[in-house]
């Protein structure tokens, strides 16, 4: 690892509602790491199309996903924050990584066949080749670390994958080029804390996402004060008071999953939420975590709908951040080709 200057990148899809597992698995995350890294965060608007989007929607959404980065607290003028197809050397590497990856491997993620669905005939070429492209977005900058939820861990995995196929396959060439351990870096998941995959309000089973039906099974970033608190308070839980420690929340995975929440949003751990809460009756608990939320989460949505009043500003960063991103992704893009044998100028 020693050879590669240490780096964190990580995406976010503007498909719609973010919602509170994309704050505390990843954008929250993303606020923290910079005082350690310097950080690339970017709007994957080329992954979005993977599946439909109406492209007015898709331009607010952008700018959406924008303004929520700024508003939870990530600096665009120390980092880097664009949109992701403004940056044409992503959809560059993409081709040369759909070139390296093998079918077997894009056949086993488990994301294409959930999203697919049984319609796997009709599901986009796009859809299929999504984990080169998001290989292309991590590798483009030879990044390090990449902060993400548990639900992205198998993608990380075959970013790994195609980095030592690429360097093993044209290691000689590497070599003679004068990189000294391979090209790519075998770049690190971040994935850890208490919310590393957040479920939803109405099955403590299933994920939290977008794209449920229900707006009860989430708390969406730009929701106010009364929709948080209606939300928690109808949040699905079981008869129970909490327990007093965490071996306690085994199979009660809506207790579980709301214990995580709180300590989430409080900085602290599950065991610190139940040495406070246990014994209490759900009632009390939602009590606090709708006071919780409403104050970490309440400013946020405010900024965000104050930063999306301004899409022009909002443009000038992504534009400001794409030019950046650019200048690193280029001479990896052109070695790239270099070791490749693309001939270019
Ligand atoms: P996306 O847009 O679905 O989600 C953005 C981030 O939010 C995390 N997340 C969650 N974390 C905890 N609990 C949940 N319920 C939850 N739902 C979503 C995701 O893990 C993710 O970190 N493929 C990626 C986007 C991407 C990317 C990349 C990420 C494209 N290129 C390069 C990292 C590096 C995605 O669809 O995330």
């Amino acid at each position: 690892m020693a050879a590669f200057q240490e780096r964190v990148f990580s995406g976010v899809q503007p498909t719609g509602n973010l919602h509170l597992g994309n704050y505390l698995g990843a954008i929250k995350r993303f606020v923290e790491l910079q005082t350690k890294y310097d950080c690339i965060y970017c709007v994957v608007d080329l992954h979005a199309i993977t599946v439909w989007q109406d492209p007015a929607e898709l331009t607010k959404n952008i700018r959406e996903v924008t303004a929520a980065f700024i508003a939870c607290g990530i600096d665009p003028t120390k980092h880097i924050v664009f949109n992701q197809s403004q940056v044409h050397e992503h959809a560059e590497l993409a081709w040369v990584f759909n070139c390296v990856a093998r079918l077997g491997w894009l056949n086993r993620m488990t994301q294409f066949k959930e999203k697919a669905g049984k319609d796997r005939e009709n599901a986009s070429v796009g859809l299929y080749a999504y984990p080169s492209l998001m290989a292309a977005d991590i590798l483009a900058y030879r990044a390090t670390h990449v902060p993400v939820g548990e639900d992205q861990k198998q993608h990380l995995e075959l970013t790994r994958d195609i980095a030592q196929k690429f360097n093993n396959d044209y290691a000689e060439r590497i070599a003679s080029l004068g990189f000294k351990d391979g090209f790519f870096p075998l770049t690190e998941p971040l994935i850890s804390g208490p919310a590393t995959r957040v479920m939803s309000f109405r099955d403590g089973t299933k994920k939290m996402s977008k794209s449920e039906p229900s707006d009860y099974s989430r708390i969406n970033l730009t929701d106010d004060a009364d929709a948080i608190a209606q939300k928690i308070r109808k949040a699905k839980t079981d008869p129970e008071p909490l327990p007093g420690e965490e071996k306690g929340l085994e199979s009660r995975p809506e207790a579980d999953n709301l214990v995580g929440i709180y300590a989430a949003l409080a900085d602290t751990t599950p065991a610190e939420v139940l040495k406070q809460f246990g014994g209490a009756q759900f009632s009390t608990f939602k009590n606090a975590l709708v006071d919780l939320s409403v104050a970490k989460l309440g400013p946020i949505g405010a900024e965000m709908k104050r930063l999306v009043q301004d899409p022009a500003h909002i443009d000038g960063i992504l534009a400001d951040g794409a030019a950046r991103a650019s200048k690193i992704a280029a001479p990896v893009i052109r070695s790239v080709k270099d070791i490749v044998g693309l001939v270019h100028s």
